[in-house]
């Protein structure tokens, strides 16, 4: 049930930007009149919750206990302008989806600390646009723009949690301005703007302490977040399962590529991620060629030539948010040379070796070194480092070719749980319901005169997402292939003839 309804006279307030240009913009008393009335009631009544309100109820329940007394304001984000009065799509912030299961723009979870040391929720949402003063259709932000939102007593069916109209958001933080407020920052600056107006008469010192209260909160919350419950890893496998799908578009599509750009294989993988009703977690890197030894290569412009490797890393992203992150790397021809077949080999042990060392008790860094060692001894075999092996990883020379760390943890953010406590993260041990990717990769710069002419250009990756379990680890990506002979058993099935 919904805790709002604010009084008619409130909603006047100009709250939803003006529209800035269009040829309607004078109406006339006659029209203004005649468009707040004919409309029928759509509300929608006594609606079942989503499927995720369980679990949000008991990570909301979780923050509460962690930060009795506390304020705490959880902004969703709001709307970022591309040009003029276009805005960039909006992806709401992760912690707000995390404990709201609402992924819409301009909201805000609100903790408010009671005597007995709980809290109450209530989420602050924007309301269904005022019929009665034009917002509607005038406003730029109306619903006849932007489209229909859930009301105050929709949201609160659906998604478990008392509502309010965000409109009052200031007026309650203001009402109370001693209470200790955590915000998490970086979302929606008019509502950092508040908090930080709440601490202006702190000094100095209290005013950097309250920038680590807020980041504490934002620790915290991904802290919680590093264990994925069995709903969330239900949602990341449906991701993986559309990127895996997403990839055999691409190996289909190979040579339109060829005809086109990197852009066709990255336009391809989207079309699989949308026509699914989804999006993608981060920006594609098809890259082609020597485009494979550029990291986070996004411009994706370059040419797809027969001879080259392409390293296509995506990921579909559910519209719960949760997002796959993978990497194969193939050859457009559907064959390797023997060249980039030894490059690949060896990634490939690396992986081996990273995925094997990953399970529960085992420390975060294990499945880094295993790769990390793997890698290194075939640079000294080949004869690219001077061994031994020991001193090479002491000295961390191996990283001019494999430049980035081996994996990382994998949720709603691609990089998830990136300020979470390095003692339960990057210096601690896996647990169950963890979910990672092993992702080792050998890049030889096109410029880097350390290495034999043909290998300049190449650039390797391989990465699957990996779920920690009870006994030991699951590829959730094992619906594609990753030894060289199986990657090319795979294209050959999808090549045209
Ligand atoms: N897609 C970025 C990464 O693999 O970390
Ligand atoms: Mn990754
Ligand atoms: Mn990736």
């Amino acid at each position: 049930m919904s805790e709002q309804q604010r009084p008619e006279a409130e909603v006047d307030a100009p709250v939803f930007r003006p529209r800035k240009n269009g040829q309607a913009q004078s109406v006339s008393d006659e029209l203004a009149a005649w468009m707040t009335t004919g409309w029928a009631d759509t509300e929608l009544r006594d609606l079942a919750p989503i499927e995720q309100a369980e679990h949000t109820a008991r990570r909301r329940a979780a923050l509460s206990a962690a930060f009795p007394g506390d304020r705490l304001v959880i902004p969703s984000g709001q709307l970022l302008t591309r040009s003029n009065d276009t805005e960039y799509p909006f992806r709401a912030a992760t912690d707000y989806a995390y404990l709201t299961g609402d992924t819409t723009d301009g909201n805000c979870l609100v903790f408010t600390p009671r005597a007995d040391g709980g809290h109450d929720v209530v989420l602050h949402l924007k309301p269904r646009s005022n019929r009665d003063n034009g917002e509607f259709w005038l406003g730029g932000y109306g619903e006849l723009w932007t489209g229909r939102r859930n009301s105050l007593g929709e949201a609160s069916d659906l998604l478990g949690v008392p509502t309010a109209d965000v409109r009052r958001l200031p007026a309650e933080l203001r009402a109370d301005a001693s209470v200790t407020t955590r915000v998490v920052r970086g979302h929606d600056a008019e509502i950092d703007a508040l908090v930080d107006e709440l601490r202006a008469d702190a000094d100095d010192e209290a005013r950097a302490k309250s920038a680590r209260l807020d980041e504490d909160l934002g620790v915290v919350l991904a802290d919680h977040r590093l264990v994925k419950d069995e709903w969330e890893v239900a949602q990341l496998q449906l991701a993986v399962d559309a990127t895996v799908r997403g990839f055999g578009d691409v190996a289909k599509a190979l040579p339109q590529a060829k005809d086109t750009s990197e852009r066709y294989v990255e336009g391809t993988f989207f079309l699989r991620a949308r026509v699914e009703g989804n999006d993608v977690g981060y920006g594609t890197i098809a890259a082609s060629g020597a485009n494979a030894t550029t990291l986070h290569w996004t411009r994706n412009d370059g040419p797809v030539r027969e001879g080259d490797l392409l390293l296509l890393d995506a990921g579909v992203e559910t519209t719960t948010l949760y997002t796959a992150d993978v990497t194969r790397t193939m050859p457009v021809s559907g064959t390797f040379t023997d060249l980039q077949r030894k490059v690949y080999d060896l990634v490939y042990e690396a992986q081996e070796a990273g995925i094997a060392a990953v399970a529960p008790g085992r420390p975060f860094t294990a499945f880094h070194e295993a790769s990390q060692r793997a890698l290194a001894e075939g640079l000294v075999e080949w004869g690219l480092l001077e061994g031994p092996v020991d001193r090479v990883l002491e000295l961390g020379l191996q990283r001019r070719y494999t430049l980035h760390g081996t994996g990382h943890m994998l949720g709603m953010d691609v990089h998830d749980c990136a300020v979470s406590r390095q003692e339960n993260h990057l210096y601690g041990d896996l647990r169950p319901g963890m979910v990672l990717t092993v992702e080792p990769g050998l890049y030889f710069q096109p410029d880097d005169l350390t290495v034999p002419e043909e290998l300049r250009g190449i650039g390797v990756r391989i990465e699957d997402d990996v779920l920690v379990t009870e006994e030991g680890r699951t590829v959730m990506s094992a619906g594609l292939p990753r030894s060289s002979a199986d990657v090319e058993a795979w294209l050959a099935e999808r090549l045209p003839r």
